[in-house]
């Protein structure tokens, strides 16, 4: 079956519409998501936010064709994907998505070249070009041109989530969807990351992140809360954060007593999400 079924919405990038997950265990449901109106425009840069438990990676699942919903529908690039079986939706994935996740998710003793270059092996869309090539300038384009040929064990946290995100970036999805992906850095890193999410965002990558912090939420133009599975707020920021400037004011807390005053991303909100 054409998995192209039909398009809609050539500018919106995600559309969802009555979007509900009901998990159902034994006797007892749980209404992970509640009935979600959702739009994202191509060009936009949005954080998810909500308490654990909110509904958040439910979402994010089902956004990345992980998971289908229980009820309401979901158009990705203009194409309805609610309904699209297993293989059909790792199709889609595979060709729109690309995921950036908390724990890198990287192969152990593998190249970053490697790493980078595997989506496009998997491409079944039969992409025209050199994919080590292609692969490189991923992660010529994250600014690891110089660290090509190192296995995660010799990278750095940042670095190894610099490889993640040019992963994502090397089948030019249509939106990159990112679950807590400073959860696992340091204060500094985690603005470097959202530096870089910046960065591409400026250059038209469309770029969901998840997240629990209020001061990364704030690196992105938009903010969504999650309460109960519900959309419950969808708000410009107005004091949008730019890790340029912030890189750029950083002291090293270690270096100078009196930067403990300075702490852009209270790292004590919450335990993992
Ligand atoms: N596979 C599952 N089976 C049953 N319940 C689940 C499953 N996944 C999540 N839930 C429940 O759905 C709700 C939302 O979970 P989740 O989407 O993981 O929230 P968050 O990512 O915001 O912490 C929670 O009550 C959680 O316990
Ligand atoms: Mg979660």
């Amino acid at each position: 079956m054409d998995t192209q079924v039909t398009v809609n919405h050539p500018e919106t990038v995600l559309r969802t519409r009555g979007l509900t997950r009901t998990y159902v265990t034994g006797a007892t449901e749980v209404r992970a998501l509640r009935d979600v109106d959702f739009d994202v425009q191509q060009g936009e840069m949005v954080a998810i936010m909500g308490a654990s438990g909110s509904g958040k990676s439910t979402l994010m699942n089902i956004l990345g064709c992980l998971d289908r919903p229980t009820d309401g529908t979901y158009e990705l690039d203009g194409i309805r994907v609610d309904g699209l079986d297993k293989d059909q939706r790792a199709d889609i994935r595979n060709q729109r998505i690309g995921f950036v996740f908390q724990g890198f998710n990287l192969l152990p003793r593998t190249s970053a070249l490697e790493q980078v270059e595997l989506p496009l092996l998997y491409d079944r869309t039969g992409r025209e070009g050199n994919t080590r090539e292609i692969a490189a300038a991923a992660l010529e384009r994250v600014g690891l041109g110089d660290r090509m040929d190192h296995e995660p064990s010799e990278l750095s946290g940042g670095e190894q989530q610099r490889v993640a995100i040019a992963r994502a970036l090397v089948t030019e999805p249509a939106i990159v969807l990112a679950d807590e992906p400073t959860g696992n850095l340091d204060t500094r890193t985690s603005i470097e990351v959202l530096g870089l999410f910046q960065e591409l965002n400026a250059q038209g990558i469309t770029i969901l992140v998840i997240t629990h912090e209020h001061e990364i939420a704030r690196y992105a133009k938009r903010i969504v809360r999650l309460r109960d599975g519900r959309l419950l707020q969808d708000e410009p920021v107005l004091d949008r954060r730019d890790a340029v400037r912030d890189l750029a004011e950083w002291i090293d807390p270690d270096e100078d007593e009196a930067a403990s005053a300075f702490a852009p991303i209270p790292k004590s909100e919450g335990g993992a999400a």
